[in-house]
């Protein structure tokens, strides 16, 4: 297996996609790297090409904000990367070939955390990993087990922003996930 520092620097000077033509950065993750819970976006928007960093603009604010409130904060009790690591250009949705180019760092990333639980930000993540055709409207919230991690997926930030009317059930699956962590991550509380 890998380790951090070798896996960073393969992902910083990856050319396996076209996204690296027209990035700034590589946005390699963030937070605590051994976690018991994971978030998982889609992909950088402006700020976090500008900045290397994932989550820094008002969606990643809004996360923040909301995570607070259940007692996660990325600096000491999770991490947080995406499906792609490389903006894709006018924040279009990541297309299959450049997810199949970029998701084995992510399960590298994956191996490395060892959480306990993983939450999908938005229907791109859950779609990877949680399964195809994922119906975020739907299945949110709900939760999988598979290799003894326990899954589930919450709107993305930007939804929310675009419209507050669902926060209310993203609410809802907050305490579900805080209900969960006090069930599974022993370390995180
Ligand atoms: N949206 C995402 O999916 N990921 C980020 O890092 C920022 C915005």
């Amino acid at each position: 297996m890998t380790n951090w520092e070798e896996l960073e620097g393969r992902c910083q000077t990856c050319q396996r996609c076209a996204l690296a033509d027209t990035r700034t950065h590589v946005v390699f993750g963030a937070g605590q790297k051994d976690a018991e819970i994971m978030f998982i976006g889609e992909g950088p928007g402006e700020n976090e090409d500008l900045q290397g960093e994932p989550f820094v603009g008002r969606g990643g604010q809004l996360l923040d904000d909301m995570l607070s409130l259940i007692g996660l904060y990325r600096d000491t009790n999770f991490y947080i990367a995406n499906i792609v690591k490389c903006r894709p250009p006018r924040n279009r949705d990541p297309l299959n070939t450049e997810q199949d180019a970029c998701i084995g760092y992510l399960r590298e990333q994956i191996a490395l955390v060892g959480p306990k639980i993983i939450v999908c930000l938005g229907r791109i993540a859950a779609n990877r990993l949680i399964h195809d055709d994922y119906k975020i409207t739907r299945e949110h919230g709900q939760w999988v087990e598979k290799d003894s991690i326990w899954y589930t997926a919450i709107y993305h930030p930007a939804a929310l922003l675009r419209d507050p009317g669902k926060k209310p059930e993203t609410f809802v699956d907050l305490r579900a996930i805080r209900e969960k962590v006090r069930q599974v991550c022993p370390r995180t509380y």
